[in-house]
């Protein structure tokens, strides 16, 4: 008999059932609860609250492990590319030589972008912040593919939508930072890997040649397979919740892009550098800023420090760290800004304030870092995040429908006040 979890409230008893995992992760399933009890359960920000079953991506915040379909974050890191991780975690398995080609020519012929959808981005004042835009040109497309609005589609028919958002992200992406600095968009450039395509794309400007630099193509490709899944944070769970109305892919993406921009999640590191050159600014005071995150009266967080769910460290940072130093040191750059950084983390990792709450830097602390090693303005440190993150977001949208899963709607415990009597407006 499989095992089960028991319940007491007042004199009664309620058997739940316990849900076990592949990675002896174990779970009680409360689904049925209320039915025969009257009772939900409450947790606020789902701190401890499984949403789903998911066979993409494994973690454990103790431990520090990450792997997407059963490979370790860091074998994928070293060896894979990110096209080749976009179809791990879409399609479940790595795909061999002649399927990955296959899969990266219909990428790249599918990045050019509807001239239209130029019209709309240029509606946009220039200085929009492009995660706005961008996710406003994702959700656009379901007026491009109006075929796309219906989910349950055949197989064939949603794949070449996500295919064509998997090639249109980056040229959108880019026509979005374009459209903020008020300079014309490139064209896609298919003879080129996805990477040094969306490099083209953003550096390029007509009066001159550019060269994708590789030592560049390869760090960004990197921080692209770091960022691809991290199982139900805020904005895969959004992702998943919208697509859970039957809304289409394109749809669900633009609400998972917007949920992903605030600072407490992909928009960090963008805060990082900015705060890190706040601290600049204001003389480089490592030790008062430590003093202010440690203030409870003061709104001011180490930006780049703490995870919901790494409470040891976070695994993808160790990687990123060491290739923010190989970045740095190919291409020779010496940043003040680092200087601070260091010191910070230095200080935070031996801090007990910082200790006893078992916050580490995350993968936003460095992922800024050689994004402003490589020339990607802080505006669009968080679009990169969202081009890293679609095949997570689209592979959990893919697992969502499979499973047939019902609408995401999760109850309340009310405490506004009780019947209140209507009065007229002259009687108030
Ligand atoms: N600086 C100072 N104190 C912090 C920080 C921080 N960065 N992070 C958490 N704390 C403190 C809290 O004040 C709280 O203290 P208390 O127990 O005395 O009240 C305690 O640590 C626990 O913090 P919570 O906010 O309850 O932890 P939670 O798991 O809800 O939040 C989060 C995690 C949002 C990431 C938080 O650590 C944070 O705001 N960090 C800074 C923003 C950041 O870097 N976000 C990127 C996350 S990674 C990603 O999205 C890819």
């Amino acid at each position: 008999m499989s095992e089960k979890a028991e319940l007491k409230v007042g004199d009664q008893t309620f058997e739940l059932p316990i849900i076990e995992g592949t990675e002896n992760e174990k779970a009680i399933d409360i689904s049925k609860l209320r039915a025969s009890s009257g009772l939900i359960t409450i947790d606020p920000g789902f701190k401890n609250t499984g949403s789903t079953t998911s066979a993409i991506t494994f973690l454990n915040g103790e431990q520090g492990i990450l792997r997407y379909r059963g490979y370790a974050i860091e074998d994928l890191a070293e060896k894979a590319s990110f096209l080749e991780v976009t179809y791990l975690l879409i399609y479940g398995e790595l795909p061999n030589k002649e399927q990955y080609n296959k899969f990266t020519q219909e990428i790249t012929h599918h990045t050019l972008i509807h001239e239209d959808i130029k019209n709309i981005l240029d509606g946009f004042p220039s200085n929009s912040h492009p995660m706005g835009v961008l996710s406003s040109l994702v959700s656009s497309l379901t007026a491009f593919y109006p075929e796309s609005l219906d989910p349950n589609r055949s197989s064939d028919e949603v794949d070449l939508s996500i295919k064509r958002l998997i090639a249109k992200m980056p040229t959108m992406a880019a026509w979005a930072y374009k459209n903020e600095i008020g300079h014309p968009a490139n064209y896609p450039d298919n003879s080129l890997d996805y990477c040094s395509n969306f490099l083209k794309m953003m550096f390029a400007v007509p009066s001159a040649e550019y060269e994708v630099d590789p030592v560049i193509a390869n760090a960004l490709d990197k921080l692209l397979i770091l960022h691809a899944d991290h199982e139900q944070n805020c904005s895969t769970s959004t992702v998943r919740v919208v697509g859970s109305s039957h809304a289409s892919l394109y749809a669900s993406i633009s609400a998972g892009i917007s949920a992903l921009w605030g600072p407490l999640h992909g928009g960090a590191n963008q805060a990082v550098i900015e705060m890190l050159e706040a601290i600049k600014a204001d003389g480089g005071d490592v030790a008062k800023y430590m003093a202010k995150a440690k203030d409870k009266n003061d709104p001011f967080r180490l930006m780049g420090f703490g995870h919901r769910v790494y409470k040891n460290f976070d695994p993808r940072a160790k990687i990123i760290k060491k290739a923010a130093d190989d970045v740095l040191d190919k291409l020779g750059i010496n940043d003040p800004i680092l200087e601070i950084a260091k010191g910070l983390e230095e200080v935070a990792l031996k801090d007990d304030y910082f200790v006893e709450r078992k916050l580490y830097p995350n993968v936003d602390f460095y992922s800024g870092i050689i994004y402003r090693a490589i020339g990607i303005p802080t505006s669009m440190f968080t679009v990169m995040f969202a081009l890293g993150r679609l095949p997570g977001w689209i592979a959990q949208w893919k697992e969502m429908r499979a499973n047939n899963e019902p609408i995401g709607r999760p109850r309340q415990v009310y405490t506004g006040s009780n019947l209140t009597s209507f009065k007229s407006l002259d009687q108030r």
